[in-house]
């Protein structure tokens, strides 16, 4: 028995749980996941597992964003980007949905299909339904060889390596950063000019350094998350690109730590949420330095003055910012698409943290699977 702990404790690196050591192998599957892919002369990706011609790229009228869970919130931080850098029209659909709502497609629509395991029963039924219905279909998949992988044909596989922690967290991060190098592809082959392309592959070129930045906070977060471990609700505010992130976050710590989590778009909150905060409900405000940040400090104070205690992710040296704050975690300054990357893995830090103060199985989470095979 004393052998097998032991091969345990070795495959976990050190670590007490498979999620912490996927958390900290970031920079490197990041790495991975960008190595090679990006062209900074021409300020493009070169993702040749897409497969488009310069024409198809043209000619694209939607891309249409299709998966479950972790892989359907990067999806939404996709469309930003797509609309963003693209000039593209863009939707996100869990895939479930996508399947039961005879979806409008034809050869103009790009449908992404995204998946960590390549196996998810829902979007592999999402897949076979856009390939019916004549759409363009990509797969981005973490799993070489899943089945989603080899139905689509074509995609761009993730490289992070395995993912055994139940909750997803390296996969996420590699989502979004492909999507990225995917929306700058498109862009370039639309209206994106060589110099913004050049500037926005440079950003993302420094993902991994970005990410290895908040890894490094990890012993800080922990600290903090002492003081939010005891409770039983959190809410997790964002706009823009900062919305799908305060969705994730939320995801991370439910699933993890079994606190109820909710994510929320900031201006959404008082349409409803705001009814529940307490003295001491803690409020999660993703209020980083990118456009909206005023807005969602606005929302923030408005929380506030009905005793929430508030946590900020917010950007390195924005002081101001950090007034508004009970506790904050400061990420730093990229552009804001960009910033969805390290903004999330200081949730994912969180999430981790409360759920070990709290005694959570925290890899298997109960009632949950990795990989979800049936409807
Ligand atoms: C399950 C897992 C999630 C994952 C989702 C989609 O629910 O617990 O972590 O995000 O399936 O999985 P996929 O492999 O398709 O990304």
């Amino acid at each position: 028995a004393e052998l097998s702990l032991d091969a345990a404790a070795a495959e976990k690196g050190g670590f007490d749980h498979f999620m912490l050591k996927e958390i900290h192998e970031q920079p490197d599957s990041l790495a991975n996941a960008i190595r090679g892919r990006l062209d900074h002369d021409i300020g493009s990706s070169v993702l040749a597992g897409m497969g488009t011609s310069p024409r198809e790229l043209a000619e694209l009228s939607r891309v249409v964003l299709v998966g479950c869970g972790t892989s359907l919130h990067a999806g939404l931080v996709g469309e930003y980007a797509f609309e963003d850098l693209a000039d593209v029209h863009a939707e996100v659909e869990q895939a479930a949905e996508f399947r039961y709502r005879n979806p409008l497609l034809g050869s103009r629509d790009f449908v992404v299909a995204i998946s960590q395991s390549g196996e998810t029963a829902d979007t592999l039924a999402a897949v076979r339904e856009a390939k019916q219905k004549g759409a363009f279909v990509m797969s981005l998949c973490n799993v070489v060889g899943s089945t989603i992988a080899r139905e689509t044909g074509r995609g761009v596989y993730l490289h992070a390596g395995p993912e055994i922690s139940v909750a997803s967290t390296k996969a996420f991060t590699s989502q979004v950063a492909v999507l990225l190098m995917m929306a700058l592809k498109l862009g370039r082959g639309r209206r994106l000019s060589r110099d913004e392309g050049i500037r926005f592959a440079r950003d993302i070129e420094s993902i991994p350094t970005l990410v290895s930045r908040v890894v490094a906070q990890s012993e800080r977060i922990s600290r903090i998350a002492e003081g939010y471990a005891q409770n039983e609700h959190a809410f997790f505010i964002g706009r823009g690109p900062m919305y799908p992130v305060a969705l994730e976050g939320a995801l991370k710590l439910k699933e993890i730590s079994y606190i109820h989590a909710e994510g929320y778009h900031a201006a959404e909150l008082k349409h409803g949420p705001i009814a529940l905060l307490q003295e001491g409900t803690p409020v999660i405000g993703l209020a980083l330095d990118i456009p909206g940040k005023d807005k969602t400090l606005g929302n923030i104070e408005e929380c506030r003055a009905r005793g929430a205690r508030i946590l900020g992710i917010i950007t390195e040296g924005d002081d101001e910012a950090a007034e508004f704050m009970d506790d904050y975690i400061m990420v730093p300054k990229t552009h804001p698409l960009v910033s969805t990357v390290p903004a999330v893995v200081a949730l994912q830090l969180f999430a981790y943290h409360v759920a070990r103060i709290r005694g959570c199985e925290i890899d298997q989470p109960r009632n949950l699977a990795k990989s979800v095979t049936v409807e």
